[in-house]
């Protein structure tokens, strides 16, 4: 319950223009920590970066509720440069792309234009043998997120398109099993929007134990799992859940991110674990770092103390 205060609190101060305004202005050197640059090129070194420890990447452009639709489309055009330049440097492209910033719920030509140009970014990402996760947004984009999903993996095939189930809401265990028989690659995290307790569990133990049910649910359906957490019980409790289930190593994936326990993202790597780290760049940083800030109280500090030093 506290958690929940705090992270509405947060999210809430953060959402005032003023508050927004000066962190933009001051607050560039603390979001390094959690934001690899603001160009494709910075992007692409902390993927070389990691690989020197064994950590592949997921690429985010940043960048949400975008309005015009000749901007979703432009935003659209940088993430295929992306992946074009990710290809050209003989990196695989796994990206992740939130369709609010791509045009859905804009119908141009008779489709969603998030959806027309999701299926130009998979197409793609299958050309180049890469993955596109479609990140979840706030509650009231789910259904259309979960139907695009379906669209796409019969158009490009679940290799190369996957998406997200948050824990903290009630219908995911639902959402997860009217899901199972497209066998999607889904990622499964706790949740970072400020959502009403209609929709999702404003206890921490029970958005805890809701993981759970949704990664052990998932595997035991043979399916792909990206098991997306920084917390070290759930990630001993998953642990021990495929030992005891014989489920093999090649069957799902750590992944954290990027600036956030990369010593734990090291140490499974080195245990021979799959650890994928979550990378965000570009210039529209600002929600993402407020998210980050969100999580964690300590994390309010980090930025005061940092935004102080100047
Ligand atoms: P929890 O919040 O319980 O934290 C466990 C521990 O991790 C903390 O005690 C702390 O040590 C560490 N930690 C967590 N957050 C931290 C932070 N910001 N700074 C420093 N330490 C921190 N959400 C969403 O709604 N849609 C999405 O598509 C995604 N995508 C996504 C991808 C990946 C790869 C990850 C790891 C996470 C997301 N998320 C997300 C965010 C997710 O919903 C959640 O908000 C964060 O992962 C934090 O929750 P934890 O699972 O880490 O647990």
């Amino acid at each position: 319950m506290i958690d929940q205060l705090y992270r509405k609190a947060v999210l809430t101060v953060a959402g005032q223009k003023s508050i927004e305004n000066v962190v933009r202005a001051c607050g560039w050197g603390v979001a390094q920590r959690f934001v690899a640059g603001e160009s494709i090129q910075t992007a692409l070194g902390a993927v070389k970066e990691l690989q020197k420890d064994g950590i592949l990447a997921n690429l985010d452009l940043l960048g949400e509720f975008i309005d015009s639709p000749e901007k979703c489309t432009a935003f659209a055009d940088n993430v295929l440069d992306l992946m074009d330049a990710a290809h050209a440097q003989g990196i695989t492209p796994y990206v992740s792309v939130k369709l609010s910033s791509v045009g859905q719920g804009k119908t141009v030509d008779g489709e969603d234009l998030g959806l027309t140009n999701a299926r130009r970014i998979v197409g793609r990402a299958k050309q180049y043998g890469g993955f596109v996760c479609l990140d979840m947004e706030d509650h009231p984009r789910v259904d259309q997120t979960l139907a695009q999903l379906r669209i796409l993996i019969a158009a490009f095939g679940r290799e190369h398109v996957g998406s997200v189930l948050q824990s903290y809401l009630y219908r995911s265990d639902a959402d997860r099993a009217a899901l199972d028989d497209l066998h999607p690659n889904l990622r499964i995290v706790k949740g970072a929007y400020l959502e009403p307790e209609s929709v999702a569990m404003p206890v921490k133990a029970d958005v805890d134990a809701s993981y759970r049910r949704l990664v052990y649910a998932h595997m035991k359906a043979g399916n792909y799992v990206n098991v997306a957490t920084h917390d070290e019980s759930i990630i001993r409790d998953v642990q021990q859940f495929v030992t005891a289930n014989g489920i093999s190593k090649d069957a799902f994936e750590f992944q954290m991110l990027y600036g956030i326990r990369r010593d734990l993202q090291k140490q499974l790597a080195a245990e021979g674990y799959r650890v994928r780290a979550y990378i965000p760049y570009g210039r529209d940083w600002y929600a993402y770092f407020s998210r980050r800030i969100a999580e964690r109280p300590a994390n309010v500090m980090f930025v005061l103390r940092g935004m102080l030093k100047g």
